[in-house]
């Protein structure tokens, strides 16, 4: 199923995969899962917000379904499963629930969000996080991708009404349970030696922007006492980002800089970079952060920020237990990286996630990988997951 969604967004130079929400490629990909939609004959839906839903049978008002899914974007460069996988896997389960002659005693929905990575315009679980209210709408249409498109701008021109964006209860209200299947990004499942796992939690983590302002000037004639050079003071922060990390027991990334002008001959005027910071400890996080913005002499503002999701104890203990097949329960892991499950039980709805093997460990890279049986085992686990659930 993920095969003739490879050539979508792929750089041939890196086979790193660029799909940024609303971009061309992302087009092409809610294209296919329409697609999907239709063949199964679901019945298909795209909220005020931009999330695309595709029932088997219809939920109403006392009677929500089970809904499980992912995203279709990805972040600049990224893999092939980190979300893609979530998406196929969810059709496949489907299948093979209809395969094995089940007819659900609920409504079975699946789901793929809008801007669950942020790439374009900054902020994570756009679609998610408008659907729960956990985002302000005028915000969120305010934001600006690289061009200086606004999000208001983006939707209009592919034909959607930015007026429209906001906290949709009904839509909400439909969604009884959600099980998101994810690659893993790490090597947790490689040490247990399984091909599927259950998330405990989530770490709390956030993205700030840091804007170093100096003085454009020539690189040549401006004599290095006379230099305002904010490039000194990014590199400082980095430094110590890295420091104080280690020391406080979390992790700390700056991923993404903007120097301005861009000039190799000139002393730059800004250096805007976004650190991203994430850990076990919501304290210790902050407290990295704090640190950095008092020490840095920048002017810092928070971009995002999702507290610590810790996943429903006995719907986790259930998934683990079903998805663990004939044999021992699936192993029970913690993540540093964010999902729209996670929004999504921070808003109250019983949410869960199942991990598929990931033999490499790495992701947001184009060396993310799961093996063919892994993925296989995932689809049979999340498909005996939401039979279980659909009872
Ligand atoms: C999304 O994958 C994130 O953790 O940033
Ligand atoms: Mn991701
Ligand atoms: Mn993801």
């Amino acid at each position: 199923m993920l095969e003739p969604l490879a050539p979508i967004g792929r750089d041939p130079d890196t086979d790193g995969y660029v799909r940024d929400a609303w971009s061309p490629a992302e087009m092409e990909l809610r294209e296919w899962f329409a697609g999907e939609a239709a063949r199964r004959g679901l019945d298909l839906r795209e909220d005020r917000n931009g999330n695309l839903w595709a029932w088997q049978g219809e939920p109403g008002p006392g009677r929500p379904g089970v809904v499980t899914g992912s995203h279709l974007d990805s972040v600049r460069q990224g893999g092939a499963y980190d979300g893609p996988l979530g998406v196929a896997s969810a059709f496949a389960a489907l299948d093979l629930l209809r395969a094995r002659g089940v007819t659900p005693a609920r409504p079975l929905g699946v789901v793929c969000f809008t801007d669950e990575e942020g790439a374009r315009f900054g902020v994570p679980c756009v679609g998610s996080r408008l659907l729960t209210g956990a985002l302000d709408p005028a915000r969120a249409l305010a934001l600006k991708d690289d061009d200086g498109d606004t999000l208001a701008d983006v939707l209009t021109k592919a034909g959607r009404d930015p007026g429209r964006l906001g906290r949709d209860d009904e839509t909400l209200s439909a969604v009884g349970t959600f099980v998101e299947l994810h690659v893993e990004q790490g090597r947790g499942l490689v040490h247990e030696g399984r091909p599927v796992g259950v998330a405990s939690a989530i770490w709390p983590h956030g993205r700030w922007r840091f804007d170093f302002r100096g003085q454009a000037n020539h690189a040549g004639t401006t004599r290095l006492a006379d230099r305002d050079d904010p490039m000194l003071p990014f590199a400082r922060m980095v430094l110590a980002a890295r420091e104080a990390a280690a020391r406080l027991g979390v992790v700390a990334t700056v991923g993404k800089v903007r120097v301005s002008p861009g000039n190799a001959n000139a002393v730059p005027g800004q250096v805007s970079a976004w650190l991203d910071a994430r850990g076990a400890g919501e304290r210790d996080v902050r407290a990295l952060v704090r640190e950095l913005a008092e020490g840095a002499h920048a002017a810092v503002a928070e971009e995002s920020w999702t507290p610590v999701v810790s996943f429903d104890e006995a719907l986790r203990d259930r998934l683990a237990r079903v998805a663990g097949g004939d044999g021992t329960p699936a192993p029970v892991l913690p993540t540093g990286a964010g999902h729209d499950a996670g929004i999504l039980a921070t808003a109250g709805v019983p949410s869960a996630m199942l991990f598929v093997r990931n033999p490499t460990g790495v992701s947001h890279s184009p060396d993310e990988h799961a093996e063919q049986a892994d993925c296989e085992a995932g689809v049979v686990a999340l498909a005996d997951v939401l039979e279980d659930l659909c009872r």
